[in-house]
């Protein structure tokens, strides 16, 4: 397969190169959705904190559930995009009252949820549950467009269906989680959106924008 020295490469950069964050030594889908929809729209140092407030507060989802929506929004002060907030406690009720307290464990289950779209189903179906679906998010989309070259507008339909497709076909079937985190992980250390340290990557062999010099012309994405 093309894809074969991308996913080798990552695959044997990822255990070197990672971060230890709490909310990858755990196949709990409970932690993993809450650091999720933690971390949509903010950076891991801002959400940290908040993370380890809600665990305390709420060990598990119906503690969350049980809780008054009052005292997940004090919880959440600070953090912004409060619709994030009232889903997650919409969300932890729902799983508390039709779902008997226990996280559906399907991408398919997982997306029928509020506020869980198709980037936080894939995080918890692969993280939880090994099941084979690819995360697709900005730094997804920047390294595959970098990398094999793709030059489809990332904030068109047809951009993110391109994508997920590519990501959803080169994923391991054997190693979907470790994938996963491997890609975002290194979209966020390496393949930085501006002045990547490309002379250090372990991927320029084979990087599209790398090798024709688009690096900085990569991902495309037209305003709306
Ligand atoms: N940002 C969103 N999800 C993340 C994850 N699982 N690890 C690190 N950063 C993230």
């Amino acid at each position: 397969l093309i894809s074969d020295p991308f996913v080798h490469t990552l695959l044997e950069w990822y255990p070197h190169n990672k971060r230890d964050l709490p909310w990858r030594n755990t196949n709990n889908p409970y932690i993993i959705w809450l650091s999720e929809i933690i971390l949509q729209q903010t950076r891991v140092a801002q959400g940290l904190p908040y993370f380890e407030k809600f665990l305390e507060n709420f060990p598990n989802v119906e503690d969350l559930a049980n809780s008054s929506e009052e005292m997940v929004m004090r919880l959440w002060q600070g953090l912004g995009y409060y619709s994030r907030a009232r889903n997650l406690h919409r969300c932890a009720q729902d799983i508390r009252d039709f779902h008997s307290g226990i996280f559906p464990d399907s991408y398919q289950s997982l997306l029928q949820l509020k506020g869980i779209g198709s980037y936080t189903a894939a995080a918890i179906a692969s993280f939880a549950f090994n099941e084979p679906v690819a995360v697709v998010d900005g730094n997804v989309f920047r390294v595959l467009a970098r990398y094999f070259g793709i030059a489809t507008d990332i904030a068109s339909n047809t951009g993110k269906k391109e994508f997920e497709a590519l990501a959803n076909a080169i994923i391991p079937k054997d190693k979907p989680a470790e994938f996963n985190q491997a890609i975002m992980e290194f979209g966020a250390l390496q393949c930085v959106p501006k002045n990547p340290n490309c002379d250090q990557c372990p991927m320029k062999a084979g990087c599209f924008a790398f090798n024709n010099d688009l690096v900085h012309s990569l991902p495309v994405k037209i305003k709306k």
